[in-house]
């Protein structure tokens, strides 16, 4: 299947659209931070200016006399604000630090004080006047200074998914092997910034806690505020039909919630907060600093006989956050001794999370960039290296991988991309214009998740079809790919069909992320069908006349519902699904392993005198399963190679040991490309259903697509100029 950047021929056909295009593009799309309900009011933060330390004194007197200023809070009880734990230890929480809650300062940045005022206006220029003493203590925030404390993941959190990877006897297959590649490798800090800020409005109705929130996870933000809050989570219900944005970082309950939820109580108004971007640099999840060491072993030909990847992943004092970076690194070759070594490294800064592709972009980047130096050293030509060390079946577990069309991803790719012509000298290919022409090429793949959903659907006499299922759309495009399954299996329009999302009166709202969005609902919303098909009395495949189906039943609307777990998965895992907890399963499954694979190409420029570093052209293929929503699923990749790019060449959070906390906290001083840095992006997918997987055969396709584009840069730009890339991003002065 080829989706083009920009169809020729105008629109594509209505069926294969976004279905939310046109909320979107009017603005009746209503996100989190648009919500104004009567009578609200508005909240702020004040944080902390110091890297770690205690509060000895805090002077909210000129705050408070703000005019409009309506609540000054610095620290609330313990019996008023519970502790929520943090959600990869099981808990609801983004991290266990709950600010607010005494004078001990963790980081720069942390709130120590709460404003809400009758406008936003008030409310920030109050949060500027705050003042503290505090008694600093010594910090650290980067991962290689003096006193970092290094724990080794597997004792540290004894899960067996987070053991290290062992297969035979790496160490010795390597030092045997005749040709021997070691590469140290460092990711920089990196904070998604989505254009819809974190968001919140809450308010009450007598004792029910009513909450908009910007969240890829309901479910943890209703049960979270519940135990913090001390209420029955019946009576909190949480919504979040559109999100601006998430990219894993709006994974579970935010430390503001709690705050405002009892300033809207004792206001008796509805409070609303919106994050200033640098505060979301500071509260927010991000991607955590990492530094890989991977050394490869491999024949004259190329043929892997060994692989170590080990690894060192930030984290912070409070919370371990895992790394799972040897996940990917141990499967994407037919590696026959792997050592994976992954180690956690404490430092004073909020919480690490999820970003896009968390830990297989960085692993990918190691990796793949370790792979192109064996290329290179035994004269093979990346492309050809790499089909050479395709895997049948998957190394670690040595069960069937449910699907894999890597090989055929990088054979369509470099036909597609022209890859025959590279000519492998370094520096040796000039474009017509002058700049040094680099061609790269990285692989990548993406662990195959799946977590429980109900679904529930209703036919009604009008002929719609409305379907609630566990979800989140946060533009990735779920709603297209429920409404385009739904219209498609009963053969009514997509016009006639309604999705409903992101809402925990409906249906449980579990984490939507791990690229498990699509393989998760849509199996229930299938399942659901086959129940709605029974209620109506229409047997069969093939489309059915809803309104008239519905009439014959003699009701205005006939509803059906279904559960759907992942495979290997039993009803007990519900209970977690129903407490709001992580009940995620994959990649490896009882008899089968699951990724989604892919291969990019990628042209860099380089001007000569100033070595400005272009990417005119990227061609990806991907094999994720059966494309569900062609237009979404290609908007998918595109984007996730637009991060890769800017993996490659801009982001990176700055820290400083004198301060603290992140440095550059806005847009200006967080460069993300703009459309002058982003030329052609052509993508392709396999299109091959994965049945052993699902029945629908879909995987996921959102975090696959960024994942090795950043090593596609960098093998580029070596192929340019004949340097090895050792650190993101790459700046001129690595290139000059
Ligand atoms: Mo994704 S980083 O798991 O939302």
């Amino acid at each position: 299947m080829t989706v083009t950047d920009t169809p020729a021929t105008g629109m594509p056909p209505l069926d294969t659209r976004r279905v939310d295009a046109y909320e979107k593009v009017t603005g009746t799309a209503r996100y989190s931070a648009d919500r104004v309900p009567e009578g609200v009011a508005y909240a702020a933060f004040a944080t902390a200016r110091i890297g770690k330390g205690r509060i000895v004194a805090i002077d909210t007197s000129a705050a408070a006399a703000v005019p409009g200023v309506l609540l000054v809070e610095t620290t609330f009880g313990p019996d008023e604000l519970r502790d929520v734990g943090f959600v990869m230890a099981g808990g609801h929480a983004v991290q266990s630090l709950q600010p607010l809650r005494g004078d001990h300062v963790a980081y720069r940045g942390q709130p120590i004080a709460l404003i809400v005022a009758d406008n936003l206006v008030a409310a920030t220029e109050a949060a500027r006047l705050i003042t503290a003493e505090y008694r600093p203590e010594p910090f650290t925030v980067k991962i290689d200074a003096a006193g970092a404390d290094t724990l080794l993941q597997e004792r540290a959190i004894p899960l067996p998914p987070l053991a290290d990877i062992s297969i035979g006897d790496a160490d010795a297959a390597f030092e045997a092997s005749p040709v021997r590649i070691t590469g140290t490798y460092e990711h920089p800090a990196q904070h998604a910034v989505p254009m819809e800020p974190h968001a919140s409005v809450v308010r009450w109705d007598g004792d029910r806690l009513i909450v908009d929130d910007s969240t890829q996870n309901a479910n943890a933000v209703r049960f979270g505020l519940a135990t913090q809050l001390g209420l029955d989570p019946a009576d909190v219900e949480v919504s979040s039909p559109y999100i601006g944005g998430g990219f894993g970082n709006k994974n579970s309950l935010y430390g503001h919630l709690g705050p405002i939820a009892i300033a809207s109580r004792r206001l008796g108004r509805p409070v609303k907060m919106v994050l200033p971007r640098p505060q979301t640099f500071h509260l927010g999840s991000f991607r955590p600093n990492s530094v890989h060491t991977v050394r490869l072993g491999a024949d004259e030909n190329g043929n892997l006989l060994a692989a170590i990847h080990e690894v060192d992943q930030q984290t912070s004092r409070h919370d371990l956050f895992p790394c799972e970076v040897t996940t990917v690194s141990s499967r994407l070759y037919a590696v026959p001794a792997f050592r994976g070594r992954q180690r956690l490294v404490r430092t004073d800064v909020q919480t690490p999370g999820f970003m896009r592709a968390p830990w297989e972009s960085p692993a990918m980047f190691a990796f793949e960039s370790a792979m192109d130096e064996l290329a290179h050293a035994t004269g093979r030509d990346p492309v050809e290296l790499r089909l050479a060390n395709d895997a049948a079946a998957d190394p670690v577990t040595g069960l069937p991988f449910s699907g894999r069309h890597l090989a055929e991803c990088l054979r369509r790719g470099a036909a597609r991309f022209g890859w025959d012509r590279r000519d492998p000298r370094p520096g040796s290919m000039i474009a017509e214009d002058g700049t040094i022409l680099g061609w790269g090429v990285a692989a990548g793949c993406y662990p195959g998740g799946m977590v429980p959903a109900v679904a529930h659907i209703t036919a009604a006499q009008d002929g719609t079809v409305t379907v609630a299922v566990g979800g989140h759309e946060m533009g990735q495009g779920i709603r297209s790919a429920i409404a385009l399954l739904v219209a498609r299996d009963l053969g009514v329009p997509v016009n006639k069909v309604i999705v409903q999302v992101g809402d925990t009166r409906l249906v449980p709202q579990h984490l939507t992320a791990g690229s498990w969005g699509t393989a998760t609902a849509l199996p229930a919303v299938r399942a659901a069908i086959e129940e709605l098909r029974k209620a109506l009395d229409v047997t069969g495949p093939g489309g059915v006349d809803i309104a008239a189906a519905v009439r014959a039943q003699g009701r205005s609307v006939v509803t059906a519902e279904a559960t759907t777990l992942a495979p290997g998965q039993t009803p007990e895992i519900l209970k977690r699904l129903d407490g709001g907890f992580l009940a995620y399963a994959g990649p490896v499954y009882p008899e089968f392993v699951t990724f989604s694979w892919i291969a990019h190409f990628v042209e860099v420029r380089i001007e000569p005198t100033t070595r400005r570093i272009r990417v005119p052209r990227v061609v990806s293929v991907a094999d994720c399963g059966r494309v569900a929503s062609p237009v979404t699923a290609a908007s998918q990749v595109r984007g996730a190679v637009v991060w890769g790019i800017s993996a490659a060449l801009r982001e990176e959070s700055d820290v400083d040991e004198r301060f603290g906390g992140f440095l550059n906290t806005t847009l200006e001083e967080y460069p993300v490309p703009v459309n002058a840095d982003i030329h052609r992006i052509e993508v392709e997918f396999i299109d091959e259903p994965d049945l052993l997987f699902n029945p629908l055969g879909v995987k996921g396709v959102g975090e696959v697509g960024m994942v090795g584009v950043a090593a596609a840069v960098a093998n580029a730009v070596h192929h340019a100029t004949g340097r090895r890339m050792h650190r993101l991003p790459i700046r001129l002065e690595n290139v000059l």
